[in-house]
């Protein structure tokens, strides 16, 4: 089956999770509220991960996607030009973990917009149980050189 990788509020940031995800994910849904973002010309053409743009509110999107394996996120805050949304916080987090379905998905971020300690609680060596899922830090790390912190989602049984 192929691998769908989501990444909300992704603003102009298309190049490096392109290159990063290549041979981790089929597609990469890059999800943003504006209108005014375009794919990046110089990998028009170019191997690696199919880029699909949806122009929508995450909370929409996480509704209308049907399964992520990858969940990509950085660079997000609360203060201006940032999102505001806390995407690792209590509305959003369920919506996420539904849709990972897989036995195993990739939970990839640098712990932006966490709330109520999400991200800590994420990066604990027991890591985290929540909403039906167990999230905890990957034993390989390949997104270091981004700032991100790669973890392993399964089902909590
Ligand atoms: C700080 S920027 C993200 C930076 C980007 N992740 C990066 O690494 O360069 C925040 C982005 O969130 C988008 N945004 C704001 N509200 C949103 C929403 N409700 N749903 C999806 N995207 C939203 C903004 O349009 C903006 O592009």
């Amino acid at each position: 089956m192929e691998r769908i990788a989501f990444y909300p509020c992704w603003a102009n940031d298309i190049r490096q999770p392109a290159l990063a995800l290549t041979g981790i994910a089929d597609e990469i849904i890059y999800c943003d509220v504006s209108t005014h973002l375009r794919d990046d010309p110089s990998l028009v053409g170019g191997s690696g991960p199919r880029r699909t743009f949806w122009q929508k509110d995450v909370r929409d999107a996480l509704r209308q996607i049907p399964r992520i394996d990858v969940f990509f996120y950085r660079r997000d805050g609360t203060s201006e030009g940032g999102s505001g949304i806390f995407v690792l916080g209590r509305e959003i987090m369920p919506l996420i973990l539904e849709k990972m379905m897989a036995e195993s998905s990739l939970f990839i971020t640098d712990g932006s917009n966490s709330r109520g300690g999400t991200f800590r609680k994420m990066k604990r060596t027991a890591g985290l149980q929540i909403f039906g899922k167990h999230i905890s830090k990957g034993q390989e790390q390949r997104f270091q050189h981004l700032g991100m912190i790669e973890f392993d989602v399964r089902h909590e049984y």
